[in-house]
């Protein structure tokens, strides 16, 4: 096992998902942080049932870190502000946007994907899948994918994951010392939408109204006639798509 920072490292050739290999890590004991990448996927998964096609040249890493459970909602918004401000660092002149709950738009374009999942023990496993090199056509999704590589943004796996670690563990710092609002704040500058009228589609039907951010947890405020529904699960569009 290497180390990158504080986390307990392992880059593999090919595995199913890097979620697994990276719970298989995890303990009742905790105690440690892991991280696991890998240069292939055969069998990664998206959200909702969705699979994530894991070609080489893209980016497949897992981390695992002890979270309290009602955390966890707080904690995505971490992972994908991190990976806005990865891609930023790097290219800093990208067209780059969050897209609620947890994606990342280049261009208009899902550039990433992000999967929670709980590990052995309190350990939250983050699954984070990023187009370095490839965009995968994505099933069952309304979204277009694009990678960083067909737009002109050249860069490579590794050096990739050592810069977002980096960034990834200043804004776990920044959330332990100061709180989810500086994480939230920082979040809705770059979002999607904002003020603006969207569709929410959710497992059992489809909502209109004004995005109005999101509350402590996470949570979407949608402004429909005139309350605020808060929205946990769904697929946002917006009013041009
Ligand atoms: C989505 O947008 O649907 C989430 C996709 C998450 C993909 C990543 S790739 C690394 C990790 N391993 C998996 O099996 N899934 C996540």
């Amino acid at each position: 096992m290497q180390k990158i920072n504080d986390w307990e490292w392992i880059d593999i050739e090919e595995t199913g998902s890097t979620n697994d290999a990276v719970r298989e890590l995890t303990s009742e004991e905790g105690g440690h942080k892991y991280v696991v990448t890998a240069k292939k996927q055969t069998a990664g998964r998206g959200r909702r049932g969705r699979s994530w096609i894991g070609v080489e040249g893209n980016l497949f890493m897992s981390y695992a870190a002890e979270v309290e459970t009602k955390d966890w909602g707080q904690a995505v918004f971490i992972v994908s502000l991190s990976l806005l401000e990865t891609i930023r660092t790097l290219f800093p002149t990208i067209n780059i946007r969050l897209k609620w709950p947890n994606d990342v738009l280049v261009a208009g374009r899902k550039i990433s994907g992000i999967l929670l999942e709980k590990g052995n023990g309190n350990y939250l496993i983050m699954g984070i899948g990023v187009n370095i090199k490839n965009a995968p056509q994505l099933n069952n999704s309304s979204y277009q994918s694009v990678s960083l590589s067909e737009l002109g943004y050249e860069t490579d796996r590794i050096s990739f994951f050592e810069k977002y670690t980096e960034i990834l563990d200043a804004n776990f710092c920044r959330w332990k010392n100061y709180g989810f609002d500086i994480i939230k704040e920082r979040w809705l500058a770059d979002a999607q939408g904002l003020g603006r009228e969207i569709t929410v589609r959710t497992e059992k039907e489809e909502k209109k109204g004004s995005f109005e951010g999101i509350d402590e947890n996470g949570l979407l405020l949608l402004k429909t006639e005139n309350k605020i529904e808060k929205i946990c699960a769904g697929d946002v569009f917006f009013s041009k798509e």
